[in-house]
């Protein structure tokens, strides 16, 4: 089966004939046609693969057939064949890039079988190169597809790490709103299991379960937002001083704090409000009265002084205890996540790392005095005028 095809087109009938006859044998299938239009409707029913013009023909030329061929066919090899005269058009033909090459009559037999051959092998080589170049593409748009694919796993595993890198701080904070929460449902219950139950005292207590449950949504809400975006964090006016005032309120429901230890609460007047998420300050001063509280547990003296102040354009949270104070050597231990002195599920020991974090995140800082056996006082600072988590 010869699989390759040849168009020629020669107005002289004789021509064709002859060439019918010479190319018998070669190794592809012979088209003829004697003018450019009916080359036109051969090359609409048949697929060729090279195509061999005469120029001088009436109705429609050589090089006219060829500009269509090369218009509508684009792959076939084009070839020009003309008696010595035509030079000219030739080399016009040539010079344009318009073909491939010419067969001059009258031709040597050998030299017209050799040229048709190499047409041929011209238009298996551009087959070749269309179909690598294909398959080229076609491996280039896997590729594509695959450094998408992959890059989008990639991402996906950062968020987590991400996530998982912030987990331990999540649920330390989540604890405290609950430990609130269930503490709060304890001593409302007890309350109003009483004979006579102190009914404002409940309703105190429900209060207290209520803010907490609000906290622990906004704790969420905003865990998720600063995930997915730093700056879309929501932040607001905050009196410090109020939070503190409710928090301290709310460590009522320790009975140590109630009963035994010794309060001195020196907020100050002309304190400006900052600019931030009332979480974060809530976190920060839970977490170190907590400590506090904590630390005085089995300290003869149990004095806490807690001062707010404005100073160099911050404002001062000062906390200060009697409690058993913090070894010299475990100082610079106690921001490291995990660092506890605490027993086994009591204390996590992410406290006062995620406290830095917040306080970090604001620009601030936070210095620690401490004393084993006398006490110990925690100061945080917190720039009035500065953008929430500048890095
Ligand atoms: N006010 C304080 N007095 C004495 N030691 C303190 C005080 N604050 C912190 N520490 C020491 O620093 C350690 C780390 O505190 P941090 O708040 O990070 O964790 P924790 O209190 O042990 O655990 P958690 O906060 O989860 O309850 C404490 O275990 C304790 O040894
Ligand atoms: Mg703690």
């Amino acid at each position: 089966m010869k699989t390759r095809t040849v168009l020629f087109v020669d107005d002289e009938i004789q021509i064709l004939n002859v060439l019918k006859r010479l190319l018998r044998v070669e190794p592809y299938q012979a088209f003829f046609a004697e003018s450019g239009q009916e080359a036109l409707s051969i090359l609409e029913k048949e697929t060729i693969h090279v195509i061999v013009t005469d120029l001088g023909m009436p109705k429609m030329d050589g090089l006219t057939l060829l500009k269509q061929v090369q218009e509508r066919y684009p792959d076939i090899i084009r070839l020009v064949i003309s008696a010595r005269d035509d030079r000219d058009s030739i080399l016009n033909a040539i010079n344009k890039g318009n073909v491939y090459g010419y067969i001059v009559k009258p031709w040597n037999n050998m030299e017209l079988r050799l040229i048709l051959r190499q047409a041929i092998d011209h238009f298996n080589l551009q087959q070749e190169r269309r179909d690598l170049l294909k398959k080229l593409e076609e491996h280039n748009r896997l590729l594509e597809k695959r450094v998408e694919d992959r890059t989008k796993q990639l991402l996906a595993i950062e968020k987590q790490a991400e996530i998982g890198k912030h987990a331990s701080h999540i649920v330390h904070n989540l604890n405290s709103p609950l430990h609130a929460i269930r503490g709060g449902l304890d001593l409302a219950h007890l309350e109003l299991s009483d004979e006579n139950p102190d009914l404002k005292e409940a309703v105190n207590y429900l209060h207290m379960i209520q803010s907490s449950t609000s906290d622990l949504e906004k704790i969420i809400a905003g865990i998720l937002t600063h995930l997915r975006d730093k700056t879309l964090f929501k932040t607001e006016q905050i009196d410090i001083n109020e939070i503190i005032k409710r928090e301290l309120e709310f460590f009522k429901l320790n009975p140590i704090y109630k009963h035994q230890i010794e309060k001195k609460i020196d907020l100050s007047d002309n304190l400006p409000g900052i600019q931030g998420n009332p979480i974060h300050i809530k976190q920060i001063i839970d977490n170190l009265l907590k400590n506090a509280i904590d630390a005085m547990e089995h300290s003869q003296e149990k004095r806490l002084a807690v001062e707010t102040c404005l100073e160099d354009k911050a404002v001062l949270i000062r906390i200060s205890d009697t409690g058993e104070g913090i070894a010299e050597e475990d100082l610079p231990k106690i921001y490291s996540p995990h660092f506890t002195t605490k027993p086994i599920g009591k204390g996590t020991g992410l406290g006062l790392a995620s406290v830095k974090a917040m306080v970090d995140a604001y620009s601030g800082d936070i210095q620690v005095e401490s004393k084993k056996g006398k006490g110990t006082t925690l100061i945080v600072r917190i720039p009035i005028e500065r953008p929430i988590f500048q890095d």
